[in-house]
């Protein structure tokens, strides 16, 4: 065979109805090229293929291919006569007469618009509604991807910051794993700075063991904030807190006293070393406490500390292959030349950074689960460390990074009513603990009216729904902009939000509780799904693309593709419902009704599933 052949498209039966359309693009720009029409590299395809998109108005069509514009220029042709061309070898496309119909005459200046044939989507649903995975097809080529998330400094409790690293990482994994990759998610835990020097050296100083046996996390709480007042006070607080004053005067050189604290915890010493296990156990109990309301799991908490015995070696193999050197005492990597500051590996006193563990963990990495992908699911404002880490990694030449991709999920800041990051009223950032407790209080209130709910139903309900309604409002937003954060906006009942998702889950599976539905032998009877009304297609097309809106959420790392399709299903299955009588519908059309119930159900329920969102029979 020779090599450069062009490839077959793939066959029309697999896939999304959006690949198998680009499919046929790909053919058609190939006949195009072979035709001498206009010059199409294999490498532009690609990109000429993403331009083949869901229609921005249904009334179009299904889908819309807007590359004519484009290529008109290189072709030397009007857009609508390329668009004309493109057309027609569409049309001629091996597996597009059976899942398209024809294409009409190009829209506009040269829009070429594509509608599902009625059958073919039918078809499509009917197999979605007998299929475990809902009709969402696996990644051709599997990948490793690791997804770095969470990772809180848990010397102090987790606060309104954490959320949404958690909540979008854990989305992230679900969905891609759900996808057909192989995800291994890692909690890379803060569990070896500065704080556990602070703790430390407050313990000694100010621990009181019978308020840490009452209540562990609340004594560390306490002589972590204390330190920290007393290392950061200024000559303004100091004259407002006596209490403050006498501290600092007892302990004038407090912030050199926690470096030496931490370094030698560091270096090993021993009785550092029991005090930080013991600390340890209190702070992991804690944050895991957070995790299973959260519904939040990990395949490993590798945490700072356990990259620490090859810190050294880190430094030493950068210095050696000529990439780190001194400077001023410290050793740092220089990316730009001096122009711009280096990354630092080493201080100047010996204590190692944040860079030098995060290399260390991508060697490690690297070495143990050889990954196609890391991402790093961490705050905007670290871009720049990411930026410099990727890079220092990329020249250090590690085996197997070449073909490994580093990435940086960033988002942007949780903000309060005031539009400044979201604080408690003292001041203080707030408890994740606190927020999940009021979100869920709140949602107590809402869902308190249902008489038919037992107490402890009622008890699980409200945790349901409230927090779910806080993950949802985060994940429904762009992640890289701000986000007001807002319990009445989180929780009403209708608009985007998880309870609006909720509500819509109950409500489509209240049909067939009462029509009596067994799902189960309604999936297992023949019942073809027939689109006969526009609303029914309406929601049929919406479901079938459930493995597109998958897909686009992957490309951009976005769940909020996957919110705002849940919206659209609602939607649709509100108009649906509202005009069209399902239990009283006479046969076939009941049965196909009920049949696309349970399947939108389904999907609804798998969609808030892979956002780490739970759902209730009632509400
Ligand atoms: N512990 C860090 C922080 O709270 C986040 C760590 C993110 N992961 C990483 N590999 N750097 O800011």
């Amino acid at each position: 065979m020779v090599d450069d052949a062009p490839r077959p498209p793939a066959p029309a039966s697999a896939g999304t109805f959006r690949d198998r359309l680009r499919g046929c693009f790909a053919a058609a720009f190939q006949s195009l090229a072979a035709d001498g029409i206009v010059a199409i590299d294999a490498v532009e395809i690609p990109t000429l293929l993403e331009q083949v998109r869901e229609t921005a108005d249904a009334k179009f069509g299904d889908y819309s291919g807007t590359m004519a514009m484009g290529l008109a220029k290189k072709a030397g042709k009007k857009p609508r006569d390329l668009a004309i061309e493109i057309a027609r070898r569409l049309a001629d496309a091996s597996g597009y007469a059976e899942a398209f119909a024809p294409p009409g005459d190009p829209v506009g200046p040269g829009f070429i618009n594509v509608r599902i044939r009625d059958e073919a989507l039918a078809a499509a649903v009917s197999a979605a509604f007998r299929d475990e995975r809902l009709g969402v097809p696996a990644v051709a080529e599997p990948e490793t991807v690791v997804v770095d998330f969470s990772s809180p400094n848990v010397a102090k409790t987790l606060h309104v910051g954490h959320i949404r690293s958690t909540v979008i990482g854990d989305a992230l994994a679900r969905i891609l794993g759900f996808r057909g990759h192989h995800v291994i998610t890692d909690n890379h835990l803060g569990d070896w700075g500065t704080q556990f020097g602070m703790i430390i050296w407050g313990w000694r100083r100010f621990g009181d063991e019978d308020a840490f046996a009452a209540d562990p996390a609340a004594e560390l709480g306490r002589i972590y904030r204390l330190v920290r007042r007393v290392v950061d006070a200024k000559p303004e607080d100091v004259a407002a807190d006596a209490e403050l004053a006498t501290r600092v005067a007892e302990h004038p050189h407090a912030a050199r006293e926690v470096l030496l604290e931490t370094a030698k915890l560091h270096e090993g010493d021993a009785e550092n070393r029991a005090l930080w296990e013991r600390c340890m156990a209190v702070c992991l109990a804690d944050v895991d406490r957070l995790y299973r309301r959260l519904d939040v799991r990990f395949d490993h908490a590798l945490g700072e500390s356990f990259y620490h015995p090859f810190l050294a070696d880190v430094v030493h193999d950068l210095e050696e292959r000529g990439l780190a050197r001194e400077s001023r005492g410290a050793i740092g990597v220089f990316l730009d030349g001096d122009e711009k500051p280096p990354f630092l590996v080493r201080k100047a006193d010996g204590a190692f950074l944040y860079a030098t563990t995060d290399l260390a963990t991508i060697r490690w990495r690297l070495e143990h689960w050889k990954p196609d992908r890391i991402l790093y699911v961490v705050d905007h404002r670290q871009g720049q460390h990411f930026e410099q880490l990727f890079e220092t990694a990329r020249r250090w030449g590690l085996p197997g990074l070449g073909e490994v991709d580093l990435i940086h999920v960033a988002f942007g800041t949780v903000l309060g009513d005031d539009g400044k990051p979201f604080k408690a009223r003292a001041g203080d950032t707030v408890d994740l603990g606190w927020l999940l407790d009021e979100g869920v209080g709140r949602a107590a209130a809402l869902t308190a009216a249902d008489e038919g709910l037992s107490l402890e139903e009622r008890r699980r309900v409200a945790e349901t729904v409230g927090i779910g309604a806080i993950k949802y409002a985060d994940l429904c937003q762009n992640r890289t902009t701000d986000y007001v954060f807002s319990y009445d906006k989180m929780l009403q009942l209708t608009g985007n939000t998880a309870a609006y998702m909720q509500y819509a889950v109950a409500r489509v599976e209240g049909v067939l509780e009462k029509g009596g539905i067994d799902r189960g032998a309604l999936r297992s009877t023949a019942t073809p799904i027939v689109l006969a009304d526009p609303k029914e297609r309406a929601l049929a097309l919406e479901i079938a693309r459930f493995g597109e809106v998958l897909e686009d959420v992957e490309a951009d790392y976005r769940p909020n593709v996957l919110t705002a399709w849940l919206f659209d299903v609602a939607g649709c299955y509100s108009a649906f419902y509202d005009a069209l009588p399902i239990l009283k519908a006479p046969e076939p059309e009941r049965s196909s009704r009920l049949a696309l119930c349970d399947l939108t159900g389904r999907v609804l329920r798998k969609g808030l599933e892979l956002l780490g969102i739970g759902t209730v029979r009632k509400m």
